[in-house]
């Protein structure tokens, strides 16, 4: 897709059939990051070729890792080697990219900086500075921000509270734990995704997790592990809303990660009645993997707050749409980290739903929603923002009338062939260029 494209969506009939989406985004900026540092080769398949992933792939290319690929999802990484980078690291929109990426390069015996798009520029970084910087590590920004400016130094182990539940503040601890002199412990105040833990693990790390409290022992190296990437449930996210909000649709994903610290949305999407059925199949890259059949359901409102929010925090613009089609209210609590995604999550969503005629109150930590309501088509603003532009597309489903989604190549960020994939199953969206 090119910078201009827009999505056109238009009602249809019914989604049937099966399909599968991309891999998943936070093990595949794992896979090369940690593929970078582990000794021998690192086999991947299923890998995410998309916008964030390919600007951690670049990166670790920069840092004299050689990657051979075979085709655009199947990368052999040649790790245990890391070279100072010739030029500044771009991890472009990518904050897993950016934020993990520091962690490993403060373990470095040389300087590098991290930057990124002007979007990745607003972010904050402070959640990483802070305790890197307790560790000893040798880190700046710009005010807390993109760019970060990292420069060689001792780093010893630190036990850490985390003030908010993120598996990117998490991830960059533990990475550079693995440089550090002593042992690092992360407290979790919940169950931030655990991807990290289960890749360094497989690769030789010694972490152990007791409950929200994670241990790590520096000094172990690691060692190159294949890794087969399942597909991500932040993508499939659209298609079974879709599924669910489109009367007579009968469809199913398969292949589809279903580690319980991401699965939240479907607990949720369960209390609001959804008909979901799934089914475990096997594992991939030490994840359980599994299909998800999804019937159209007629939905009613939900409370959504504490340990969940963390679970399907990327879920909420598309949890907003399905709230909109539900009968009664549905409330959102301890959801403020949205407003530091790739844009505030509750503003951009309320904002643009309401060119469509949702009425949605917005909270400081949250939204509420009183349904059901009735949605007209609109030309509606994707924000740079993949999830965003995704979640408008499902909404033009069921609406009458064309809606146009601009900005919407953002999608190819974490789902490329996101309009092909709901094609596939019935779904009237198609790529279209705009000239500016
Ligand atoms: C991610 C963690 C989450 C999530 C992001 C991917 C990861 O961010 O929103 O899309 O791969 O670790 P936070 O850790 O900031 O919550």
């Amino acid at each position: 897709m090119a910078a201009n494209d827009c999505f056109i969506v238009r009602p249809g009939g019914a989604l049937r059939g099966e399909t599968t989406v991309p891999g998943d985004k936070s093990i595949s900026h794992r896979a090369v990051m940690f593929g970078a540092m582990a000794e021998g080769k690192t086999e991947v398949r299923d890998w995410l070729a998309a916008g964030d992933t390919e600007a951690s792939l670049a990166s670790i290319q920069s840092l004299g890792v050689r990657v051979e690929r075979h085709d655009t999802h199947t990368l052999t990484i040649h790790g245990g080697n890391l070279q100072p980078p010739a030029g500044v690291l771009n991890l472009v929109n990518a904050g897993t990219g950016i934020r993990l990426l520091a962690g490993i390069m403060c373990g470095q015996p040389f300087a590098s900086v991290l930057d990124g798009s002007e979007q990745l520029r607003r972010r904050p970084m402070k959640r990483i500075i802070a305790p890197l910087q307790q560790m000893g590590a040798d880190i700046n920004g710009v005010n807390d921000r993109a760019p970060l400016t990292v420069k060689p130094a001792v780093l010893r182990g630190i036990r850490y509270e985390m003030p908010v539940a993120s598996a990117q503040v998490k991830s960059a601890i533990l990475l550079a734990g693995l440089f550090a002199q002593g042992e690092t412990i992360v407290v979790q105040p919940g169950p931030a995704r655990d991807h990290t833990e289960r890749m360094l693990r497989a690769m030789g790390a010694q972490i152990v997790t007791e409950g929200d409290v994670i241990t790590l022992q520096p000094g172990a190296r690691l060692r190159a592990t294949d890794i087969t990437v399942p597909g991500d449930i932040s993508s499939a996210a659209f298609p079974i809303v879709a599924g669910l909000l489109v009367p007579g649709s009968d469809i199913t994903l398969t292949g589809i990660n279903l580690n319980p610290t991401r699965t939240g949305l479907l607990d949720v999407l369960r209390t609001m009645g959804a008909d979901l059925t799934v089914t475990e199949t096997g594992l991939a890259a030490g994840e359980p993997v599994g299909s998800i059949r999804v019937r159209h359901s007629a939905l009613k409102g939900a409370e959504v707050g504490g340990k969940v929010v963390v679970e399907m925090i990327d879920e909420f613009p598309i949890l907003m749409v399905a709230a909109l089609f539900a009968e009664g209210k549905t409330v959102v609590r301890d959801a403020q980290e949205l407003r530091v995604k790739e844009t505030d999550r509750i503003s951009v969503m309320a904002a643009e739903l309401k060119k469509m005629g949702a009425v949605i109150t917005e909270t400081p930590d949250g939204f509420i929603i009183e349904g059901p309501q009735r949605l007209h088509a609109a030309i509606v603003d994707g924000h740079d923002d993949h999830r965003i532009a995704m979640s408008f597309s499902v909404a033009g489903l069921t609406v009458d009338g064309e809606t146009t989604v601009l900005d919407a190549r953002c999608a190819s960020d974490s789902f490329p062939g996101f309009a092909p994939t709901m094609s596939g199953i019935g779904a009237d969206i198609h790529v279209e260029a705009i000239n500016a």
